[in-house]
């Protein structure tokens, strides 16, 4: 059962996707509504499913985020008639420059854009100005700890995750003083369909479950920067403060190098 505290109106956006439907059945219970975002009927609809077992009041919505001002615009809507205590900005793609070596498709790198920086931006508007109005709510922005410094493999997702961290971190300043809470977070690997993948090693992997347990639990806290698991987040933050060119080095002996 959920505590007065506790947040009962929630949004996650990509609730299709590996930790999106972890974060899901993370906050699922009694007391709790679910606005679940995602593209599939079926799989959104089995999520949804879930969630009711476990005692949530669930909606779904289907959309494409690529459409980010229809989503804002969407939003500005339910937001009106039920605001929002807790907003996950989730979705979010990966690219890489293919097997071959080939290089980021630049229609690739166009729908990275749109769903991993639009679409998140466009979330925040949708949901902010019925935040402010009451003067609460709190925004999960899904960054990575591939913000911390540009990984050669994936150039374009570090650009949009380091977007969303500076993003987030501007946000959360300006709204403290408005009773808005921002929270960045930053996972290493963890278990989904984006994980697999990705090329390259995946060292201290977390499972969907054990990250959500971890970014609902630091959420509660209010913590500014959720960034884990520990070691990785030592090592990409050291990364992103040495010199580039000792950090290329570091990165292709750890076989991250192209
Ligand atoms: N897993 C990791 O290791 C890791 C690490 C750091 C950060 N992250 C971040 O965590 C977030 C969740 O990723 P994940 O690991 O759970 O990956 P995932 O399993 O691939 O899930 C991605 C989610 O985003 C949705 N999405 C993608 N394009 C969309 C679009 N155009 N419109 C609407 N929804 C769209 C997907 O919907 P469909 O199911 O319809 O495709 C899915 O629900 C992402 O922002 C990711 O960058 C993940």
């Amino acid at each position: 059962m959920v505590q007065k505290s506790d947040p009962q109106f929630i949004l996650i956006t990509g609730a299709t996707g590996g930790i999106g439907r972890a974060l899901a059945l993370a906050y699922a219970a009694p007391g709790v509504f679910l606005l679940l975002q995602g593209r599939n009927p079926d799989v959104l609809a089995g999520i949804g499913q879930a969630c009711q077992q476990l005692g949530a009041e669930v909606e779904t919505v289907l959309f494409d985020l690529t459409d980010a001002e229809g989503w804002r615009s969407w939003l500005l809507s339910f937001c009106a008639q039920r605001p929002l205590d807790l907003v996950f900005a989730n979705a979010g793609v990966n690219i890489n420059h293919g097997p071959d070596n080939a290089g980021e498709p630049w229609e690739d790198i166009r729908r990275l854009l749109a769903v991993n920086v639009e679409a998140v931006f466009a979330t925040v508007h949708g949901v902010l100005p019925a935040m402010r109005t009451r003067g609460q709510g709190q925004i999960a922005l899904m960054s990575s700890l591939a913000a911390h410094r540009g990984l050669p493999v994936t150039p374009s997702y570090s650009a949009s995750k380091a977007a969303v961290k500076v993003y987030g971190e501007g946000l959360r300043d300006w709204l403290a003083p408005q009773g808005v809470q921002v929270n960045v977070v930053m996972p290493g690997y963890v278990t989904s369909r984006m994980c697999e993948d990705m090329p390259g090693p995946k060292p201290f992997l977390w499972s969907a479950p054990k990250a959500a347990a971890h970014i609902k639990k630091r959420l509660a806290k209010n913590t500014p920067r959720i960034s884990f698991p520990f070691p990785l987040n030592f090592g990409t933050w050291g990364l992103g403060v040495l010199h580039p060119a000792v950090s290329a080095w570091i990165l292709r002996r750890l076989d991250y190098g192209h």
